[in-house]
């Protein structure tokens, strides 16, 4: 399989402004590649950079320098200079990011959460919230809370519905930061299925994981920024 996501030469600090312009560097010159169907996980102690690294892929972040080559299927995209269009084109079709925490939307029911990525590509709405409610299920969520704004589930139950939320729609690159981090043994088995899928499908994955047992299950290797 070829890389669908090349990093190149990445540089990244940041200054607080607030902060008598502290500067805080996070990495420098880092190069990394991931291809279709390999999971990576990204390691080093707390601070280090994992979330900033996700998110500089995802375009949160503006790097300082370097270039995130991510192909799309037809041709390669630079994210570090994409147009905020481009980049919300790609987070629609090409790249998938599971934070470590739901961002909740009063009034949206659970099952409509997890359906919006594959309504936002055309899906209908039926289709959709057909394949949200299997996965839903898989991740046992409970049938009484489909119809639920996820704003007072557990923490778990939202960080399931987050997960469901990333794995609905196919994405040929797939950023999960700690997915099963406040989840339990069977939840996080579910999940580590969910990865093996998405790999069997082509997607290329960086996670970072907590773990490191089920880093080194979901995980083929490691890119370490310590
Ligand atoms: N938006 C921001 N503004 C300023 N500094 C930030 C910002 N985001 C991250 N940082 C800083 O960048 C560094 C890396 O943070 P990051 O969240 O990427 O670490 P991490 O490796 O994911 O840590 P953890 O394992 O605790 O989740 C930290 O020193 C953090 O304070
Ligand atoms: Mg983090």
């Amino acid at each position: 399989m070829s890389a669908v996501l090349k990093i190149e030469s990445l540089s990244k600090s940041f200054v607080l402004h607030q902060q008598a312009g502290v500067r805080i560097p996070v990495f420098d010159g880092l190069n990394a590649e991931v291809k279709a169907g390999e999971a990576v996980a990204v390691t080093g102690p707390s601070g280090r950079g994992k979330s900033s690294l996700l998110k500089l892929v995802y375009g949160t972040y503006r790097a300082n320098a370097g270039s995130i080559q991510v192909f799309s299927g037809v041709g390669w995209t630079d994210v570090v200079t994409a147009a905020p269009r481009d980049v919300i084109e790609l987070r629609r079709d090409v790249i998938g990011y599971v934070t470590q925490f739901l961002r909740v939307i009063p009034r949206v029911p659970a099952e409509m959460v997890v359906a919006e990525p594959m309504m936002d590509r055309g899906i209908s709405q039926e289709q959709a919230l057909t394949r949200a409610r299997t996965l839903l299920d898989r991740l046992n969520i409970p049938k009484r809370l489909w119809h639920l704004s996820p704003m007072t589930f557990s923490g778990g139950e939202q960080q399931r519905v987050n997960i469901a939320r990333g794995f609905a729609a196919h994405f040929p690159i797939l950023l999960l930061d700690e997915p099963t981090a406040s989840l339990d043994t069977e939840n996080r088995n579910r999940v580590l299925e969910l990865i093996a899928e998405a790999r069997g499908q082509g997607s290329a994955i960086l996670a970072v994981f907590h773990d490191e047992a089920e880093r080194r299950r979901a995980c083929s290797r490691s890119i370490g920024l310590d």
